[in-house]
Order: structure tokens, then sequence, then C-alpha cells
């Protein structure tokens, strides 16, 4: 079912906990993997890790800049691949920031510069890659779009388990997110006519090295009581990337372990 031998796979913010593993499990599942990412040490690690495979490539590729954006596919064209997969994968998490020393300003404080950030990042980013998919692919060849949600997108954030965390939950993460499935249904409608396919993946919360504490508070919001492996939400993006998925459009696909079933 997760055959990706006939996949050809874009896919932004590839150097992160998730990005990463979905492009060792697309390389293993026999895709070609069009990886890309800010410079930095995650782009470097990820090019390391794949070095020597034929099937693998990178890019490097800021996501909220529009003229590099508007000339990926040109590039990636013009290097002989031509891709038939799409996933907006990159962010600006909680991780990322956390990661970067960043502070975590209760909301009254946050400044329009940080919330456009985000908003750049996590959402008018996605919306320029599927422009210029719509330019440079869509119609030409059958392709899917991958977009990426969360389980805090269309459900509100559990403020009390983030008391006392490095981390917190920032208003516009959920709501950069609860925007991208807007993105994916207008779309699905507007594509579908030129054979192509949009959905949303919604992962929950990804284990990377949470505290006890933190994992016990978030695992009772969770049936299967435990956050996710990373490959755990490479399993459902397998399937989304895959031919078998092909009948699917316009929708949002939970992976968190029945958050969202509660
Ligand atoms: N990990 C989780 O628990 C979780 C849960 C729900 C949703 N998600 C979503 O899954 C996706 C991947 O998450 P992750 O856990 O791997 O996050 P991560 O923070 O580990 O990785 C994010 C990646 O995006 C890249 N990025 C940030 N800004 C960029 C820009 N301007 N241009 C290009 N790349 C940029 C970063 O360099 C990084 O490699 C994100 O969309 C995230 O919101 C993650």
């Amino acid at each position: 079912m997760t055959d990706l031998a006939a996949r050809t796979i874009f896919i932004t913010g590839s150097g992160g906990v998730l990005g990463s593993t979905y492009v060792r499990r697309m390389l293993a599942a026999g895709a070609r993997v069009i990886a890309s990412d800010l410079p930095g040490a995650r782009a470097e690690a990820l090019k390391d890790a794949h070095a020597g495979n034929d099937r693998f490539r990178f890019y490097d590729l800021d996501v909220g800049d529009e003229d590099q954006v508007t000339e990926i596919f040109s590039r990636i064209l013009a290097d002989g691949w031509e891709p038939n997969v799409v996933l907006n994968n990159a962010a600006i998490t909680g991780e990322l920031l956390m990661g970067a020393g960043k502070p975590f300003p209760d909301f009254r404080d946050i400044s329009v510069t940080d919330w456009e950030r985000t908003m750049r990042t996590n959402l008018t980013a996605p919306f320029m890659v599927a422009r210029q998919m719509d330019r440079d692919i869509v119609g030409k060849w059958p392709c899917t779009l991958i977009n990426v949600a969360s389980m805090y997108a269309l459900k509100g954030a559990h403020h009390r388990i983030y008391d006392g965390m490095p981390f917190k939950n920032f208003a516009a993460y959920g709501v950069s997110k609860a925007g991208i499935h807007g993105l994916t249904v207008w779309l699905a409608g507007y594509w579908a006519d030129r054979g192509a396919t949009v959905n949303t993946i919604a992962p929950g919360a990804v284990f990377n090295n949470h505290s006890e504490e933190f994992q016990r508070r978030v695992g009772e919001l969770i049936m299967l009581n435990r956050m996710a492996k990373p490959d755990e939400i490479a399993d459902a993006m397998l399937f989304l990337c895959s031919p078998a998925a092909g009948y699917m459009t316009g929708q949002l696909v939970n992976v968190d372990g029945g958050f969202s079933g509660w």
C-alpha cells in the first residue's frame, strides 16, 4: 500500500523531527525525495544522512521568501525531476522556538511582528508553495498536495499542561494550523478537474525527549495514553503520499492516538 516507487516527493522543512523521519521512510519505500529546509545544522545532518543516495536531493529553501518559492519548481524541473507529491511541512513550532531560545510571552504581550512571522511561515508560505504548484505542475501530470495541521488546529489548546514547561502553546500556531485546512478544502475543489488532490494531516503530540511529567499530562488527554513516535505519523504520511490515497481529497486525517475522538 505504501510502495512509493512512482512517487517524486517535494517536502519543505525536511530537517525537523518529523521531516527527517518522513524523508528516511519515503526513501525506504522507494520514492525519490526532493528535500528542502533553511540552511543550517538540520539541513547538514539530513544531507549527511542521505549522501550518496541517488534518489535524494536537497535544496536550500526559505518558504517565507516569495522569490525563492517562485523559483523552486523551475529549479527542480530544470534539474530533471518532476514532483507528483508536494508536502507543506515546514513550520514555526514551539520546539523550534524553544531550541532557538525564544521566550513564550503571555498572549497580551505577543507582538504583531512575532504573530506575522508565524503566519508567514505556517500559512502564507504553504499558500505560496501551492500557488507555484498550480503554475508549474497542476494539470501537467497527476499530483497531490499534503498540508500539515496539528491536533491543536481545530481544538483548543489545553493551556494547563504547559504550566512550568520550557515551551508553551502559542496562539498563532493553532490559528495558522486551523487556517491551513481552509486552504486544503478550497484547493481540493478548485483542482479537482485538473487531476490534483489535496489533503491535510493533523499529527498528534510527537515524543521528542519530553519530560516524564509532560508525557503524563498530555497522555491523559489521549485515548492511547501516550505521545506518538515519529514513525507512527510517518506511517499515515506515506499512505497519503501513495497511490492508495488516490480517491481522497479535501480531507483532514487525524493521527493523534484518539485525542480528537473525545
Ligand atoms: N512534532 C509534533 O508534535 C507536531 C504535532 C502536530 C503538527 N506538527 C507539524 O508537523 C510539521 C513538522 O513538525 P516537526 O515536529 O518536524 O517540527 P520541527 O520544529 O522539528 O521542524 C520544523 C522544520 O521547519 C523548518 N522551517 C522553519 N521555518 C522555515 C522556513 N522559513 N523555511 C523553510 N523551513 C523552515 C525548520 O528548519 C525545521 O527543520 C510542522 O508543520 C508541525 O507544525 C508537529
